[in-house]
């Protein structure tokens, strides 16, 4: 891990599992090393990046306040798959942040990623900011391989990508703005709605349908809630019928017509999660023109899979 931290403190790229998506990582306080994750992820330059850090120690150092409940969720939920936004400080630079007074900050659940990040805070790093490491708009990766695919080609000999295995949750962070009075939720994810009010005991409000011109009202960026994003090659259509030739992602209660391609069948909300993004990907390794997917029901992490699946839908 040594190897790994020292190439992100001489600006190399380096990508690494989380327990969400493999994320690809720089020193969030190099902007050249953190201008090259845009140029390798085709991403447009004023886009936020989430900052990882190993331990609530190293939160201080980024942010210029924090209310109550935003420290309540970090202790409950961190490290976990929960993202929180706060007043920037200083050490959180424009090219962070995408010009915006605030920075998201993340400790992640994987052994791997906080080895890393363990390993490099103590050469002296203060984070890594680490997007999902997939070319922009398209699926977040959640092997090594997914990550070579999307990103390989762009990578030079002195990035590394670390392989940690499958992600375990599957689909990306829970995004909680956390610099108003009241918490609210920009992206949803494993850290449900129901767990965030059990913990604040607040009123949560909930962005979900919100469109990303609403977020740009108001001045801020979520590239994860542009309308288009979370794309396979596949045209991707909910809950129809699927016709033959085509692909289908459902749970395990839901058969397969005759002549349609099965991708994945999970038994269970979470194995849907956790296996989401590869199906698409073997859709698309498959060459099929469209892959069909019936939608878990219901809320907690299904809320999550159908945000992500209503973008996949809108194509690329
Ligand atoms: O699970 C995850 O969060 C993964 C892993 C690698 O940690 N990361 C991830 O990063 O999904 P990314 O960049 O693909 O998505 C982060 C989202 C983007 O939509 C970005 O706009 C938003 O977080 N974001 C980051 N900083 C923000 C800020 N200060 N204000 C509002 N949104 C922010
Ligand atoms: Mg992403």
């Amino acid at each position: 891990m040594r190897d790994a931290a020292a190439k992100l403190a001489r600006g190399a790229l380096v990508a690494f599992p989380t327990e969400t998506v493999y994320g690809i990582g720089a020193d969030a306080t190099n902007a050249m090393a953190v201008a090259r994750i845009y140029d390798v992820k085709g991403r447009p330059a004023d886009h936020p990046l989430i900052v990882h850090i190993a331990d609530f120690k190293y939160l201080e150092q980024w942010i210029s306040d924090i209310p109550e409940y935003a420290i309540a969720l970090a202790r409950e939920f961190w490290p976990g798959p929960m993202t929180l936004i706060l007043k920037r400080s200083d050490l959180a630079q424009d090219f962070i942040t995408g010009g915006q007074v605030t920075v998201g900050i993340r400790i992640p659940n994987n052994s791997l990623a906080l080895g890393l990040l363990e390993a490099f805070h103590k050469l002296g790093g203060a984070g890594i900011a680490a997007p999902s490491a997939n070319r922009f708009g398209q699926v977040s990766p959640t092997t090594a391989e997914a990550v070579q695919e999307e990103l390989g080609s762009y990578l030079s000999d002195r990035d590394l990508v670390l392989d940690g295995g499958p992600s375990v949750v599957g689909v990306e962070s829970t995004i909680i703005d956390c610099t108003g009075e009241l918490p609210r939720i920009l992206r949803p994810g494993a850290i449900t709605i129901e767990m965030i009010v059990e913990v604040t005991d607040l009123k949560v409000s909930n962005s979900l349908d919100k469109k990303s011109d609403d977020f740009k009202q108001e001045g801020i960026r979520v590239s994860g809630s542009l309308e288009n994003h979370y794309a396979p090659k596949a045209r991707v259509y909910l809950d129809q019928q699927p016709v033959a030739g085509s692909g289908l992602i459902a749970l395990d209660s839901v058969k397969t017509p005759d002549g349609v391609i099965r991708l994945t069948a999970p038994k269970s909300v979470e194995e849907f999660a956790r296996v989401l993004y590869a199906a698409l990907r073997e859709g698309d390794h498959q060459s099929l023109d469209a892959i069909y997917i019936a939608q878990p029901t219901g809320d907690g992490l299904a809320i999550a899979i159908r945000d992500r699946l209503s973008r996949s839908a809108k194509g690329r």
